[in-house]
């Protein structure tokens, strides 16, 4: 939803009906990890709060001895100290005498499985790890990572953390476009990859694309490619010898010991690129000390995670969600987890609930997106299943309508588990805002307070604290642990895209609204970003996509709200002098987006038009064609150049919806 705070009585509207509350029962909050006394704890120090937090749950190679350096926007947390991730994700569990305790239950979308213990998985990284360095890869070097949901993908990042060389995951539903773009700007060595993967009972063929980007690539060295289809992709995977490395071939020979690295608490983790408002992707850069405690603490907290609990976050691990709570949260806490590789419709939509009765899944994380698609086939497939093991459920990546969360109560969580609606994003690395099961009394759709420690507010256009009951800008007031440490390569624009807007405040480009209660409610996106199925897109890069495809003279994007993705994304095309708009241009510009972006950047509805809103000063005018998208009455026309545009765009014979 992309909403002006100003104006943005539907939601609101919508929001205030739902009056419900939800406290935690007396059993839940007597066996919490979290209480309600860290609020205060940490409000009188944050910094004294996330030091003690940061002793007691990182083992350290060197201490750390100065908490936080803050020079805004600039942070650097627990300087000093020395550690490695993959060392706290899995040796320090092994020698805790955990190592025959499962980290991943792993499902295959055809129904074949894997198990890795703790121990298991330290072999396979320590390989993984030795098998780089035989690749040439040191400390310091980039890798892009670009596969499917094997467990293989986490191997690969544990073992670039291992021996400290950043890796860059690309979503492995990205172009090869989208690919080559990102391993250049972060000079990536090596490329790690598969086959490719089991997609709605088909095999799909990923290393394709890799040969296709590298074509643009000059840093690229090496390819390793992890072998999931084998024979079961037509025609076999080509490679080229020497850059192309089967993982089989010069992994299983390495030896199972691998040194970690002691790397410096702010050394680099992970670069993962994320939209803006230019077609640019920011490298946002995470670092090592700081965002394993992020991560590590919120997991632990905020989902009540205990030894014997069985966690599944249903995220795609080239998202932040998946980096942050597939992999190296739960790692750190020694949890259980499970990782599967399909689709929820595959075979049919019991698919999730089976797998959750069988592993007896007892914390399930996944996104709003979902539970409405769950929704629209109705609770029949979930009641089909025992899902009495679950005990806490959560929600993420964009605002859960209160509908959706009381479907998912009931008919998910059996009208007793807690929910926990957890607001934040690529560049927070953590969770920010969210309840406390077993502390807070939630309200369905409101992601509720910020976690102790976090400093959040909700601003006018001025930068002013916004009184209880009104709307604004979601700011955030304190560094944390977790957060960007920049845009890899270009320090101005990150303080330009979060720092500018709203001096000494972090501007994360959401409207939010904080009841008479105090409760936060997200309102979605207030820049030129959609939220598609939980996922960041750019306006501005699918419209560059458009105009690259030769027929098309101009192209504007904007998000229409959509009942089952959040948003979906509608495009206004003017074609170039003698292109027919026909329904076959429409098709080829769609196909012309997946092929530059992903097939996920599609746009649901294609309008040709031959001109746009635009002012005096040639900006195009968004909001009115957000208006026009949805149908509604048109705002404020004054300040267009050419008033006739808009109704002539809105008489048009409408769109065409793929
Ligand atoms: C949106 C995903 C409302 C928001 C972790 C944010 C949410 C963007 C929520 C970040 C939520 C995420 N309620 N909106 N619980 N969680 N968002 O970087 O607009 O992929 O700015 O990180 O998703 O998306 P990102």
């Amino acid at each position: 939803m992309s909403v002006d705070p100003a104006n943005a009585s539907p939601e609101i509207e919508n929001l205030l009906a739902e009056t419900r509350t939800f406290a935690p029962s007396a059993a839940f909050a007597a066996q919490a990890n979290a209480t309600a006394e860290m609020y205060a704890q940490a409000d009188a120090d944050y910094e004294a709060f996330w030091a003690q937090l940061a002793r007691e749950r990182i083992d350290w190679i060197e201490p750390f001895h100065t908490t936080l350096e803050w020079d805004l926007p600039f942070a650097k947390w627990f300087v000093g100290g020395k550690l490695n991730i993959s060392e706290n994700c899995l040796d320090r569990h092994v020698r805790n005498g955990l190592g025959d305790k499962v980290a991943y239950h792993w499902i295959g979308e055809p129904g074949d499985t894997r198990t890795l213990t703790f121990s298991n998985l330290l072999r396979e990284v320590s390989k993984t790890a030795n098998a780089l360095k035989a690749l040439g890869i040191g400390t310091g070097d980039r890798v892009a990572i670009y596969m499917p949901m094997i467990p293989e993908l986490p191997i690969a990042m544990l073992a670039c953390a291992r021996i400290g060389a950043p890796h860059t995951v690309v979503f492995g539903g990205f172009s090869a476009e989208a690919l080559s773009d990102r391993i250049n700007d972060a000079e990536a060595k090596l490329v790690i990859t598969a086959d490719g993967g089991w997609r709605r009972g088909k095999p799909a063929a990923l290393k394709p694309a890799v040969d296709e980007a590298l074509k643009s690539t000059p840093t690229v060295e090496h390819v390793l490619v992890a072998r999931r289809l084998g024979d079961d992709l037509e025609g076999g995977t080509a490679m080229t010898a020497p850059r192309d490395v089967w993982w089989s071939d010069i992994v299983d020979g390495q030896a199972a010991d691998c040194a970690p690295v002691p790397l410096d608490a702010e050394h680099m983790l992970y670069l993962l690129y994320t939209s803006g408002t230019t077609a640019k992707p920011k490298g946002i850069m995470h670092t090592t000390g700081g965002y394993l405690l992020g991560a590590a603490v919120t997991h632990q907290m905020v989902f009540d995670v205990k030894p014997d609990d069985v966690y599944w976050c249903a995220a795609d691990v080239g998202w932040v969600t998946g980096h942050s709570y597939i992999v190296y949260g739960p790692l750190a806490n020694a949890t259980t987890g499970v990782m599967y590789e399909g689709t929820p419709d595959a075979p049919d939509w019991g698919r999730w609930w089976q797998i959750i009765e069988d592993y007896k899944v007892s914390i399930l994380y996944c996104a709003p997106t979902a539970i409405r698609a769950h929704m629209k086939q109705g609770p029949q497939y979930a009641a089909a299943h025992d899902l009495s093991s679950l005990r806490v459920l959560g929600s993420v990546g964009e605002p859960i309508n209160p509908e959706a969360w009381l479907w998912y109560h009931e008919h998910i969580g059996a009208g007793k588990t807690p929910i926990v609606d957890t607001w934040w994003q690529t560049e927070t690395g953590q969770i920010m805002i969210t309840p406390l099961p077993g502390v807070t009394t939630t309200k369905p759709g409101s992601a509720t307070f910020p976690f102790p420690g976090i400093g959040v507010d909700v601003v006018d256009g001025d930068g002013q604290s916004v009184p209880l009951g009104g709307g604004g800008y979601l700011v955030l007031t304190r560094p944390w642990p977790a957060m960007l440490r920049g845009i890899y390569g270009d320090p101005e624009r990150y303080k330009q895209t979060y720092w500018s807007r709203f001096p000494g405040m972090y501007f994360a480009g959401d409207g939010a609204k904080r009841d008479e209660d105090g409760y936060l409610w997200l309102l979605g996106r207030v820049d030129d970003v959609m939220n598609v199925s939980g996922h960041r897109i750019s306006t501005i890069e699918v419209e560059s996509a458009l105009v690259d495809d030769k027929q098309v003279a101009e192209a504007a994007v904007v998000g229409k709200n959509d009942p089952l993705t959040g948003q979906a994304i509608f495009a206004f095309v003017i074609p170039k002098i003698g292109v027919d708009p026909s329904e076959a241009l429409a098709a080829e510009l769609r196909e012309h987006v997946a092929k530059v972006i992903g097939p996920i950047a599609k746009p649901k509805f294609l309008m040709f038009t031959t001109d746009l809103p635009k002012t005096r000063s040639g900006k195009i005018m968004r909001r009115l064609l957000r208006d026009i998208a949805e149908g509604r009455p048109l705002g404020d026309t004054t300040t267009l150049a050419d008033g006739g545009v808009v109704e002539t765009i809105r008489s048009n014979s409408g769109s065409a919806e793929e």
